[in-house]
């Protein structure tokens, strides 16, 4: 099985808040913590967001290959995350009914869902090249980086 060089999630805290702090630009910051996602966790091939349009989710800042725009609330595991208002922790994207292959690389995925006034705005959506790369730890600590985001953005 492959290794995965585990993440320093305390530290990456700290460098998501100082990165945008100060800041009050939704696509400056996601850009920049994509990149600062993509740059600190290992064995991940496509890390980005998704942002509510029109009762859809539509393609927001990401790292990683072309990505499809549109998901339907309800479909693929981002759309699912918004249905349910709940992270998805996949280990198996083949295993997951109606699960959008956008990078066929893709082996497993987690996706946490982003809140402003108590209203679902988006997700974050991670993606790696290996079954199983994402723990109930990885889902915690991304869970929490989210949480200094939308203190950020609220
Ligand atoms: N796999 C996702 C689609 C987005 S891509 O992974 C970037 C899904 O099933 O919702």
């Amino acid at each position: 099985m492959t290794e995965v060089k585990e993440t320093n999630y305390d530290l990456l805290q700290k460098q998501v808040a100082s990165l945008i702090e100060d800041e009050s630009n939704l696509i400056a910051i996601l850009s920049n913590v994509s990149a600062l996602l993509n740059d600190s966790l290992d064995q991940i091939n496509w890390v980005g967001f998704y942002l509510i349009e029109n009762n859809e989710l539509i393609l927001g800042p990401f790292q990683g290959h072309p990505a499809c725009v549109h998901i339907a609330i309800g479909k693929g595991v981002c759309g699912t995350a918004v249905e349910t208002n709940e992270s998805q922790l996949v280990e198996d994207v083949n295993a997951f009914p109606g699960h959008i292959a956008c990078d066929a690389n893709s082996k497993s995925e987690i996706v946490v869902p982003i809140h402003k006034d108590n209203q679902i705005i988006g997700v974050l959506d991670i993606d790696a090249p290996i079954t199983n790369r994402f723990s109930d730890t990885d889902k915690i600590a991304l869970e929490e980086i989210v949480k200094v985001l939308e203190q950020q953005i609220a």
